[in-house]
């Protein structure tokens, strides 16, 4: 049919909430429906992701991607042309095939799944229904736990911190919109608690909008002080916190050691940490709690400890390495980041194959994130249970307002994940 058979595929080089160049993709059916979807790119990024192609040179400090924006209008849109925008996995195995290599390195990463989301958000526009309701159908019902990143650190923040999250999660709510009010809360009474103690300069917010206070190393003052903020509020037990340590990036390939709060320490000192950080405050996810080989670490952290351990870096959303993880019992959860693998149905993969062995889904941005929201229909699409995109600032909070949306028009048949965010059935 007509309405449904693409016509055009164009890019263009956009930019990401840090101002670096990113790619967006515009489908085109023959009809006239469009739909446009934009990249977004990590910097605290893994090293099994697939490859994000970048110009170099002097243009924007070699991060243009014009290259990418050449291969989507010159290999991949000739090759969709007259292609129905409904075979997602059609197309998808298409552009797999057209780039040839294991990392998506021929036609970049970046290039391709701009228009594998792009397929999807027309699609979805040629049959008039919502994104997330074309990827989860009749039973996309679910809306996930919001995971606030309030105070920052690591890579995405100018602080001593050496965790690159210091996150909440609302998980006593009764739905969505009360979660994000909540959250939202304690986000302020953790800004007045924070300027008492460090002053002005601590309401300087990192890549995500959450809280970058001068002169805080230690990750159990960030914990403690955002403890108090939901104390205050009396909002005790409806909150459980938790961490993103992205361990990969404090650890020493040479020396094999890590270093945290200005020391260096082995592994079994940094396994220790967690057991005592665990059974001091009531965390309930970590995610990259070590680095990103060490498989058998994530094991004894998830046979030890009775929380949710995610792998990030880990996993890369890469389904051999998942499948690793999996026969290996390393971590118990996985961060779904779709331009980690380069296509939308191959993150679908990735999540099926999480949940059918008991592993938790949450859907995530990435440190340059963008002012599109598929993040936010595919959460629900999927029913993951949670999501993580920080806290304030627009490319986040649309992400939340389109979920209050969602919530909105599910009306009595949204149900929030709440305290089952890992299986929320
Ligand atoms: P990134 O960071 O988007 O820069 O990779 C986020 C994360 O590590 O989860
Ligand atoms: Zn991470």
């Amino acid at each position: 049919m007509e309405r449904f058979k693409i016509r055009e595929v164009k890019a263009r080089e956009v930019l990401d909430c840090r101002g670096e160049p990113t790619i967006e993709v515009e489908v085109i059916t023959e009809t006239g429906i469009v739909g446009r979807a934009s990249v977004p790119s990590g910097r605290s990024r893994g090293m099994h992701e697939a490859f994000e192609l970048r110009d170099g040179g002097k243009r924007y400090h070699g991060k243009g991607v014009l290259k990418a924006v050449r291969n989507v209008n010159e290999i991949l849109a000739p090759a969709l042309k007259g292609m129905d925008v409904t075979k997602q996995r059609e197309i998808d195995e298409l552009m797999i095939e057209l780039d040839g290599t294991e990392d998506k390195s021929k036609i970049g990463a970046n290039a391709i799944v701009g228009v594998s989301l792009a397929v999807a958000k027309t699609a979805a526009n040629a049959l008039e229904i919502p994104l997330y309701r074309y990827i989860g159908g009749v039973n996309a019902y679910i809306l996930p736990v919001p995971v606030l990143n309030l105070i920052e650190g690591g890579k995405l923040a100018a602080t001593d911190l050496d965790f690159q999250e210091h996150q909440v999660m609302p998980i006593g709510a009764k739905s969505f919109s009360e979660a994000i009010r909540m959250g939202l809360e304690v986000y302020y009474e953790l800004g007045r608690i924070l300027m008492e103690k460090h002053g002005k300069y601590s309401l300087n917010v990192g890549v995500e909008g959450g809280y970058t206070p001068p002169g805080m190393k230690d990750p159990r003052e960030a914990l403690e002080l955002e403890l108090k903020a939901i104390e205050e509020l009396g909002y005790t037990n409806k909150f459980a916190l938790s961490l993103d340590c992205a361990a990969t990036h404090l650890y020493n390939r040479n020396t094999g050691k890590y270093t945290l709060m200005g020391k260096e320490i082995t592994r079994e000192e940094l396994i220790d940490f967690y057991e005592d950080l665990v059974s001091a405050y009531p965390i309930q996810s970590l995610e990259d709690p070590l680095e990103e080989e060490d498989f058998e670490g994530f094991r004894e952290l998830t046979k030890t400890l009775n929380v949710q351990i995610i792998g990030d870096d880990l996993f890369a959303t890469n389904i051999k390495r998942l499948r690793k993880g999996i026969e290996m019992k390393a971590a118990n959860a996985i961060l779904l980041k779709v331009n980690q693998v380069g296509t939308l149905s191959e993150a679908l993969d990735v999540a099926e194959l999480a949940f059918r062995n008991g592993y938790g889904v949450q859907v995530s941005e990435r440190s340059g994130q963008t002012e599109d929201t598929w993040l936010a229909d595919l959460t629900v699409g999927i029913n993951a249970g949670q999501i993580k995109t920080g806290v304030t600032r627009s490319e986040r909070t649309a992400q939340y307002n389109q979920l209050l949306r969602i919530e909105e028009e599910l009306g009595k048949r949204a149900k929030y994940a709440g305290k089952n965010f890992k299986q929320p059935f």
